[in-house]
């Protein structure tokens, strides 16, 4: 039933492709951003595409991972593209078509959903381009290898910081809130399934109250804004919040400080975003989660860079496809915990730069923090 489902979906996927790719070389990527990567080098051994999800629903994407992979490319000399689907599915499918008819020969996607992430790789595989599934696995997909963190540790580190900071408050009893990714992304599957795993045998003890428990669609900010503020007029006691990420964390803040909240109740987070971190420094953020995006997008650009030259490179481990069983050979990188005193950490790895982070008001925290 499923399969069949999916099947279709993809099948239309594919059919909607090809009548796109009909509609000239402009379609549909107006909202997508080029890159100058294009000319960065004479196209050998192979054009490496390579197509973001969007730039809202975290600032690790344009900030951190186009930055990271450009590096990695321009350094090995090879011809790259890196676009921005903004969210646009229509204009993801598109996109990889383009790249493909402009002679990649390498895919790296991270996906929207896995339906029409699922379409694009088959589509490039058919074609024979090698495929990259990058941060988020595509259910049922094809890609042939996969580089992301370790997500569920990502959340086990979460529900961990959160404990943390509730004891660190002396929290007693606290109403839990949970404010989870987009539904359609399988890290934040994951990311619930690890933080879940460290607050249910709470809530099933009674140290813990759970309290509402939803889903951002698309990771989406301002949503998750209106989404906690409900949850607040619904339970006025909320006294932790689990965030999965530094942008659902900062839309839980702006709601907790209309109700002058913000620094009573700990709200987690991740991605260790410059906002993040300053919301850390300001004592209105419990945590982060840093995943060291330059050597997720090493690792990346390495895969690629042998694909793209013929060969079958090795990949550090495997990740079994839940969906369809598939054992996807694997790079699953270590994510780290941030609190107020290891903020100084992002800075020291070279994510972020004191100039950025330490302006105006967060200028003595930094100092309190001791970043150098
Ligand atoms: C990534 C996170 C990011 C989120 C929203 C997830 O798949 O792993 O780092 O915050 O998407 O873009």
């Amino acid at each position: 039933m499923r399969k069949g489902i999916l099947g279709l979906t993809a099948a239309a996927a594919a059919l909607s492709l090809g009548l796109t790719a009909c509609g000239g070389d402009n379609g549909g990527t107006s909202t997508a951003q080029d890159s100058a990567g294009a000319s960065s080098a004479a196209a050998k051994p192979g054009k490496i595409g390579v197509i973001l999800p969007d730039s809202k629903s975290s600032a690790r994407w344009e900030t951190a991972d186009r930055k990271y992979l450009e590096e990695a490319f321009k350094a090995a000399n090879v011809a790259y593209d890196i676009q921005n689907a903004q969210g646009d599915k229509t204009a993801f499918q598109t996109i990889a078509d383009q790249m493909i008819t402009n002679g990649a020969t390498v895919l790296v996607i991270v996906n929207l959903d896995s339906g029409t992430g699922k379409a694009v790789l088959d589509k490039a595989k058919s074609q024979g381009v090698a495929t990259i599934d990058y941060d988020r696995l595509t259910l049922g997909g094809s890609a042939s290898y996969y580089v992301s963190f370790d997500n569920t540790k990502v959340g086990t580190l979460q529900g961990e910081g959160l404990v943390k900071c509730l004891t660190d408050k002396k929290a007693d009893k606290p109403i839990i809130a949970e404010l989870n990714g987009s539904p359609t992304d399988n890290n934040a599957t994951l990311f619930k399934a690890g933080y879940d795993g460290v607050l249910k045998p709470k809530y099933d003890s009674g140290d813990y109250k759970k309290g509402p428990d939803q889903s951002v669609p698309e990771w989406d900010n301002t949503q998750a804004g209106t989404i906690f503020e409900q949850m607040l007029t619904s339970e006025p006691k909320i006294a932790g919040v689990l965030a999965a990420n530094d942008g659902l964390g900062n839309a839980a803040i702006a709601v907790l400080k209309k109700q002058k909240l913000n620094g009573k109740v700990p709200v987690t987070g991740q991605d260790a975003t410059v906002q993040g971190l300053q919301n850390i420094l300001a004592g209105d953020q419990c945590m982060t989660v840093y995943k060291a995006i330059k050597k997720e997008a090493d690792a990346t650009a390495e895969l690629a860079i042998a694909l793209a030259k013929g060969e079958k490179p090795a990949a550090t481990g495997s990740v079994k496809d839940s969906e369809s069983g598939r054992d996807v050979p694997s790079v699953l990188l270590d994510p780290q915990p941030i609190y107020f005193d290891s903020v100084k950490d992002v800075v020291a790895d070279g994510y972020v730069t004191k100039d950025e982070l330490c302006t105006g008001d967060f200028a003595a925290k930094c100092t309190e923090a001791g970043v150098q």
